[in-house]
């Protein structure tokens, strides 16, 4: 299939432009073009080694991409250095969170913020994730190995945000977690876009959620990107509901109509 070609915005705060990645022989993203405006949650939606989690490792320069480029705020920073990237504005939360289990939760979170120089800005900051997240203020003191997948989730982003950054890559941020939980850190999420106007760019397998929470979506499957829209209207179309959101219509006999290939429309 051929690639979709990109929405034109006037303002894209992050521009890929046919980016091809692969790891040795494995082509895992196969020129993909995408715009993040600034000041929206955008989400690309895959599942599983459809590519989501090497789209966001090519932003934020862990991989170098064979083909294609990266911009962001007007600059380009393809295959710019990881730390670099990090200073321009660019914070990701990787897939599985990675955060440092030997290191107090307050410790992970002042790794957040090591770039930065201004100190009431950090204070003020850690404040204001305390408050998104209560229970990381009563854990402050604790290892942070020893939280929940869900808290370490929580402290994974927060400390994303204490870089304050101008975008912010999420992995999945749903991997693992239960439902209430899950809905509970798409709250915040939102909460985060629309408070302190950090531009969201989200991967999930969780169609549902991505989709209720963003407002522009891309679909990718196979490395490549298939269908992009608004994210009110892809919630509409039926090969997503079909596919992504998991309701099935009845055919015209009342028996249940199963497709057997996917048709993109
Ligand atoms: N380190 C690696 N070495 C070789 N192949 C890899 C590596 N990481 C990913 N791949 C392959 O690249 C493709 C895309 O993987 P990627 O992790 O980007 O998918 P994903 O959409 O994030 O999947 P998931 O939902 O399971 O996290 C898959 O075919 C995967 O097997
Ligand atoms: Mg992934």
């Amino acid at each position: 299939m051929s690639t979709v070609p990109p929405p034109i915005s006037d303002q894209p705060v992050l521009q890929l432009l046919n980016v091809e990645s692969a790891y040795g022989p494995i082509k895992a993203i196969r020129g993909v073009s995408l715009q993040v405006r600034r000041g929206e949650i955008a989400t690309v939606l895959g599942s599983n080694g459809a590519g989501k989690t090497t789209i966001l490792k090519t932003i934020s320069g862990i991989i170098d991409p064979r083909k294609g480029s990266v911009e962001f705020k007007g600059q380009d920073i393809t295959a710019r250095d990881p730390a670099r990237i990090v200073q321009h504005g660019l914070s990701h939360v990787p897939e599985g969170r990675e955060v440092f289990p030997l290191l107090s939760v307050h410790d992970n979170l002042l790794m957040g913020a090591y770039t930065r120089a201004d100190r009431d800005g950090v204070a003020k900051d850690l404040a204001t994730v305390y408050g998104y997240f209560p229970i990381l203020q009563e854990r402050s003191a604790q290892h942070a190995g020893l939280l929940s997948g869900g808290q370490q989730q929580m402290l994974a982003i927060s400390r994303a945000l204490m870089a304050d950054p101008d975008l912010i890559l999420l992995d999945e941020p749903s991997l693992g977690l239960s439902p209430k939980l899950t809905k509970e850190i798409f709250e915040i999420v939102v909460r985060i876009n629309r408070e302190r106007g950090t531009t969201i760019l989200l991967v999930e397998q969780n169609a549902n959620m991505a989709l209720n929470a963003s407002d522009y979506g891309y679909v990718l499957e196979n490395g490549r990107i298939v269908m992009h829209d608004t994210c009110a209207n892809l919630r509409e179309k039926d090969d997503i509901k079909e596919f992504y959101l998991g309701m099935k219509e009845d055919g015209v006999r009342g028996e249940r109509r199963w497709k057997k290939k996917k048709t993109w429309r």
